[in-house]
């Protein structure tokens, strides 16, 4: 029988073996690319002593192509709690020194059951990735396991923030998972995400690239959309996931927490008088105008790289965190596109699940035209961004600063759409269209006969009414389709004091099983 202290040395041995993962040389080579092991990233991302470790010993029970002579405790994947500046978090960290972190079955459990578990007592899921896929040698018992965490994450969307980390190559089964979360972060030169890799696509249509250039950072941050946030390094990593938990609530349940803030809630923009240009054709920087608004200049940009003519990120006003989106004058004029559309359309129901009040910044001269928009399916694309402002109960706050044109208008949390409270910059335009175009359609016939001088005068002189009638607020603001046309220095009082009186905004759905986005 074995004495009480030599069962803590077997414990304790049992531990090492655990922690040691796939064995120091496999962890050697993770830092000699540029990674942190599984467990040190958890060491890294949760608070100091937090994290309380599930299923440390749990092992494979595959028995094919040699598999079974190798078993490491915890079968390659880290699962457990921790805190993040307090906050309870549910986590998996996948390990690339057992069998490249690919997917077994015994694997998938622990991810399940993690997963589970935070589900049930609503926290936060943060995976961290690092996996070549489905374990080849556990075959189909592999597949199923990712389909188990597919389903598992489909039922926490909407009720738990789901955070997707890309620490190295993924591949296969290993982005799906990922894919349906609600944020993804990846890493500069390190992190990779891809369906099939370079040599399976080299080999099916023959198209030579380069693992950066199919699913590097660089690719899913600028290109394709996939990813959220581009990040230099690990340590940058985790220090942006801390930041964008900072501003999410725990669950579907609860409401973000109030921030602690000496930036006063009726500090006057003074920065703003002017700043919106008096020629309405010059761009101006929309984010340089949220970062004056919001508390002490902290704007956590997501998408930061993707469909710049938006702006989606979090922030907070008084205190009360919010999630925002701008048109963005200085790229494309602000147009709204495929892009531009889907990425806003996604981070307003992200923030309508979590109780997230949005608040919308309008500068926008409509929908870009063209056939590659049209051929894209901007109406379909369009229309996810209109849906998502619709269907959105979280208090809406608009602020018009300066053109709000056409269906854009609409789309734009318009107070058709039930925005609860809509203001405007004495600088706003509202009307169906830019005067020139407006001109060119109504006054043809006049226009037709006119050549030269005559022609430039007569149209000058057009345009100008037409601006003079159109291209201001007050038509709106006679309707009550603004609440108030506001000076640009009582932006950020004015909001304070609009989300105090959204506090409590209880809204009521249509009785249905879920609506059909137009996706
Ligand atoms: C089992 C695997 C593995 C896998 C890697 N390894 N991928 N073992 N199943 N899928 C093992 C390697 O044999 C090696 O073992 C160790 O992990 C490290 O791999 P390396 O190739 O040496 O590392 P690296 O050069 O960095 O390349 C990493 C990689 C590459 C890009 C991920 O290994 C790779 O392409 N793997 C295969 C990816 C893939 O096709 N996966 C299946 C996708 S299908 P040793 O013992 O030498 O350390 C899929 C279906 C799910 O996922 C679909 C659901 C929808």
């Amino acid at each position: 029988m074995l004495t009480n202290q030599e069962r803590r040395d077997q414990l304790t041995q049992l531990n090492a073996q655990a922690e040691v993962g796939g064995g120091i040389e496999r962890i050697n080579k993770q830092h000699e690319q540029g990674k942190y092991s599984a467990r040190e990233r958890l060491e890294k991302l949760l608070d100091p002593q937090s994290f309380m470790e599930f299923d440390k010993f749990v092992v494979h029970k595959s028995r094919a192509f040699g598999i079974e002579k190798t078993q490491y405790l915890g079968d390659g994947v880290i699962t457990g709690i921790g805190t993040i500046n307090g906050q309870q978090v549910a986590v998996f960290s996948q390990d690339f020194t057992c069998w490249g972190g690919a997917l077994g079955a015994a694997y998938a459990k622990k991810i399940c059951k993690v997963m589970d578990f935070a589900l049930e007592h609503r926290i936060p899921i943060i995976g961290l990735n690092d996996s070549g896929g489905a374990r080849i040698q556990e075959g189909v018992e592999s597949l199923a396991g990712y389909a188990e965490i597919f389903w598992r994450n489909a039922q926490c969307s909407g009720v738990i923030p789901q955070i997707s980390l890309i620490l190295g190559p993924c591949a296969g089964g290993a982005v799906y998972s990922p894919a349906l979360t609600d944020f993804i972060f990846m890493v500069e030169k390190t992190s990779y995400m891809f369906v099939t890799g370079p040599d399976v696509i080299k080999t099916v249509t023959h198209e030579e690239v380069t693992k950066e250039a199919l699913g590097g950072a660089g690719t899913h941050n600028e290109k394709s959309g996939v990813a959220h946030f581009k990040c230099t390094d690990e340590d940058d990593c985790f220090e942006r996931v801390r930041e964008l938990l900072s501003y999410l609530p725990a669950s579907s349940a609860d409401k973000p927490t109030a921030v602690m803030t000496s930036d006063a809630a009726n500090r006057s923009n003074v920065k703003l008088k002017d700043f919106v240009p008096d020629n309405s054709r010059k761009p101006y920087d929309m984010k340089e105008l949220i970062v004056e608004v919001v508390d002490d200049g902290n704007f956590l940009e997501v998408h930061r790289d993707y469909a710049k003519n938006i702006l989606c990120g979090f922030a907070s006003v008084g205190g009360m965190k919010i999630g925002i989106v701008a048109n963005q004058p200085a790229i494309l004029a602000g147009v709204l596109d495929i892009d531009s559309s889907v990425k806003a359309g996604r981070f307003v129901r992200f923030c309508d699940a979590f109780n997230i009040p949005v608040v919308t910044f309008v500068d926008v001269p409509g929908f870009l035209p063209g056939t590659v928009q049209e051929y894209g399916g901007i109406i379909r694309h369009g229309a996810k961004l209109l849906y998502a402002y619709c269907e959105a109960t979280v208090p809406l706050i608009t602020v018009i600063t300066r053109k709000a044109y056409g269906g854009a208008y609409d789309v734009m949390a318009s107070k058709h759409i039930r925005s609860d409270i809509n203001l405007a910059y004495p600088t706003a335009e509202i009307a169906v269209m830019g005067a020139e175009g407006a001109v060119n359609i109504i006054f043809r016939n006049e226009l037709a006969g006119l050549k030269g001088a005559e022609f430039d005068k007569k149209k000058k002189e057009l345009v100008e009414n037409y601006e003079n009638e159109f291209a201001n607020p007050y038509r709106a603001a006679e309707l009550g389709y603004l609440d108030e046309v506001v000076f640009p220095e009582q932006t950020r009082s004015r909001i304070y004091q609009c989300l105090k009186a959204l506090e409590h905004k209880k809204a009521r759905k249509p009785d249905r099983k879920h609506g059909n986005i137009p996706l």
